[in-house]
């Protein structure tokens, strides 16, 4: 089969549960990994029998080294694809080389808005009327790489994070899967910054 994708993750894990739960990209996901021994996510993987790993940042003296030990688990299961859902750690430059153009990650907000850790939260005290979800390609630049899929959702007049973040978690868990399977199925074109998905 092609494709053997690794999923990212730190925390509830909600999106990795969805790619579990999609017919293309459940089968195809060999491992799961995180930098928290307590994530929700980790669960979640055992309970579907996926392997996984947990490597913690504090283990190592900077963030290369504890990327190149991600890199090392990674080659080892022979991963071709790696999906960041809700890792909240930045990985090096040389993580980024290592699977150039096949790392992708899914953020709640509409980039280049609101990157970084918090944007829920942020997009809310900004006062943005819309927000949303972007999946994108992962490049050196934090958030800032080519987007393949991202779709709005308006900020209604008593929304808190709380409810915003339910609504933009049901769109990451609709856009993620449709996104990493056209990258599996190598559909998607880069021209500059602009990402297309071939019909
Ligand atoms: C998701 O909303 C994801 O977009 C966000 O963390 C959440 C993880 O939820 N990621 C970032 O903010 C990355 N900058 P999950 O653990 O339920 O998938």
């Amino acid at each position: 089969m092609d494709g053997r994708i690794a999923v990212l993750a730190s925390g509830v894990g909600s999106n990795l549960q969805a790619l579990i739960d999609d017919q293309f990209c459940g089968q195809r996901i060999a491992l799961v990994v995180s930098d928290q021994p307590n994530a929700r996510a980790l669960e979640r993987a055992r309970d579907a029998r996926i392997e996984t790993a947990v490597v913690e940042f504090g283990s190592f003296p900077d963030r290369e080294a504890f990327s190149a030990a991600i890199v090392e688990i990674l080659v080892a299961h022979e991963i071709t694809h790696v999906a960041l859902a809700g890792f909240m750690r930045i990985l090096s430059p040389a993580f980024v080389e290592a699977f150039q153009g096949r790392i992708l990650n899914v953020h709640p907000s509409l980039l280049p808005a609101f990157p970084g850790a918090n944007a829920v939260q942020a997009a809310l005290d900004h006062g943005v009327k819309v927000t949303g979800v972007t999946v994108h390609l992962v490049t050196a630049e934090l958030d800032g790489g080519p987007i393949v899929l991202q779709e709005a959702i308006p900020i209604l007049r008593y929304d808190n994070a709380d409810a915003l973040e339910v609504r933009i978690n049901e769109l990451e868990h609709r856009l993620f899967r449709v996104a990493l399977r056209v990258l599996i199925q190598g559909r998607i074109q880069v021209h500059g910054r602009r990402a297309m998905i071939e019909e």
